[in-house]
């Protein structure tokens, strides 16, 4: 797959390009994986600072294990695909029971904690110890796929099943971090997935089939993924001008057990609208309109309409059948996590929407 030249190249331009990334001034395997799993679906620039704030709250494996879950969501907050939090915690309950604190030191013991699947065991275990195993991200597919001319459908897992093994040949023993992050980087900054490839500055441009044959435009193949189903819903920000209704998510499915501004699905008209509030205790004394807001989800799209919905600070009624809580607006800004879905919203949550 790649000779040892190719390796060679690649190593040396990494070492000598790479940026300069928070997660790349350590050894440590605890920051190695949590940066792993943050850079999961979310973008280096947008993890930085993430990175950073939840290094300083939670620096090692027991603060993680033991720290409140509250906290855990609130330095996740907007970083999507809370999951990945709820497994790193739980993770790190099991390191600490079974391992001593320490994460273990092989990519099989790895792959066994929850949330680290096949690439982020690859990842660990290359990057923090140096053992020569493959950690093939869609970064890596890519690159893989143009430089062998390959015009197999990198969603297949046999595809990847297929080059994992292949890659695995190639893996410098005694520089097998700097080879997967290589990978990753060459996947990142030259090899681009969006508009033209840097032919020019990559390293491996003399092996590469589809630079040579002008073929980076059409490889790689995917198959189309399915489109998105389409939610319509209504959002309710319910205040009194101090405090405001969250209500909580069901601990399973989108979104799970994190707090969000009570809604329902379809579009209600005001008449529609009240008497839901109504339904699900509430007594509206006035309501207006918010801007719509959509929201995208890995196969869900929220196309949302919006209330403000004035009640009165008498009203005592949150009804804990419902799952709501009725909370001063200062203490939930410092400690409830409230998804990006609801962003368009979170404006309203410190001033009285009737007043803006
Ligand atoms: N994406 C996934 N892992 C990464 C890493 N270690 N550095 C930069 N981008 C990444």
């Amino acid at each position: 797959m790649l000779e040892k030249d190719a390796v060679e190249n690649l190593l040396g331009w990494y070492r000598k390009y790479k940026r300069d990334l928070p997660w790349r001034a350590t050894q440590d395997p605890y920051r190695i994986w949590v940066s792993e799993i943050m850079l999961q679906q979310t973008r280096v620039e947008a993890v930085k600072p993430y990175y950073e704030r939840f290094m300083k709250a939670l620096p090692s494996v027991r603060a993680l294990a033991e720290a409140d879950e509250e906290l855990l969501l609130k330095l996740w907050e907007g970083l999507g695909y809370y999951s990945r939090a709820r497994n790193l915690q739980k993770a790190a309950k099991t390191i600490l029971a079974e391992h001593g604190g320490e994460l273990p030191h092989s990519y099989e013991e790895l792959r066994k904690l929850s949330g680290i699947g096949e690439y982020t065991a690859g990842a660990i275990a290359s990057i923090a110890y140096g053992i020569p195993v493959p950690a093939i991200d869609g970064n890596v597919l890519r690159v893989l796929a143009r430089v062998m001319g390959s015009s197999e459908d990198i969603m297949l897992p046999q595809t990847k099943k297929k080059w994992r093994a292949e890659l695995a040949d190639c893996i410098p023993t005694e520089a097998a971090g700097d080879f997967t992050q290589a990978m990753i980087e060459l996947g990142a900054t030259v090899c681009v997935p969006n508009g033209e490839p840097k032919c020019s500055e990559c390293p491996l441009r003399l092996v590469c089939v589809a630079s040579k044959e002008g073929r980076t435009a059409e490889i790689p193949v995917r198959a189309a993924k399915k489109a998105r189903r389409i939610e319509e819903r209504t959002v309710f920000v319910i205040a009194d001008g101090n405090r405001t209704v969250l209500g909580k998510r069901p601990a399973k499915g989108l979104l799970a057990g994190l707090y969000e501004l009570p809604n329902t699905l379809g579009y209600l008209d005001e008449t529609q609208a009240v008497a839901h509030l109504r339904s699900i205790g509430f007594e509206p004394l006035r309501l207006k309109r918010l801007e719509d807001a959509k929201h995208i989800f890995s196969h869900i799209e929220w196309h949302m309409m919006a209330y403000a919905v004035q009640v009165s600070p008498d009203f005592d009624g949150v009804d804990e059948k419902w799952g709501y809580s009725f909370l001063e607006n200062e203490d939930l800004k410092a400690h409830y996590a409230i998804p990006s879905a609801f962003s368009a919203y979170s404006s309203y949550l410190d001033k009285d929407a009737f007043l803006k």
